[in-house]
């Protein structure tokens, strides 16, 4: 099992962004999590950091992956793009986000994301990705 997990704009900034919406762990101690967890879960997983769009789009079509993680950050409200890269290479994806994009700004409810994933993990803080990884190993599994 080979897994991408992407973190979009501005998520190299946590630890010190917002911290009172995103929490105090940096993203090295978040990938340390996921990578700890998969570990023990027994599949591969590769973390990237793209702050890009052009960059986002370039990483999901190589598709050298079976199945993506991705918190698209800000991209999530806004990138029919992106969208279309995950409906194009056809590999599960999940979505995934910090907080719970559905209790803030109503700019935030709208995912363009959700409509191609098999679905969103939303508001566990770093949790979410470690649910995403645990969701991930059962798709692959079936
Ligand atoms: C986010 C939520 C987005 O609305 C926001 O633009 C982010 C982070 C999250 O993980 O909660 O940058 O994706």
């Amino acid at each position: 099992m080979n897994i991408l997990v992407i973190h979009g704009p501005n998520l190299n900034l946590l630890g010190k962004r917002e911290p009172g919406i995103y929490g105090p762990k940096s993203l090295a101690d978040i990938d340390k999590d996921i990578l700890t967890l998969a570990s023990e879960l027994g599949i591969g997983v590769r973390t990237l950091q793209l702050n890009g769009e052009g960059e986002i789009l370039d990483a999901v079509q190589k598709g050298d992956y079976d199945l993506l993680i991705i918190n698209a950050a800000a991209y999530t409200h806004t990138s029919v793009a992106i969208r279309d890269a995950i409906a194009g290479v056809d590999k599960p994806a999940i979505e995934v986000h910090l907080s719970n994009i559905h209790k803030r700004e109503d700019f935030r409810k709208k995912s363009f994301i959700a409509e191609v994933a098999v679905g969103q993990i939303s508001g566990f803080g770093p949790e979410s990705y470690l649910l995403a990884l645990r969701a991930a190993k059962s798709i692959l599994s079936k």
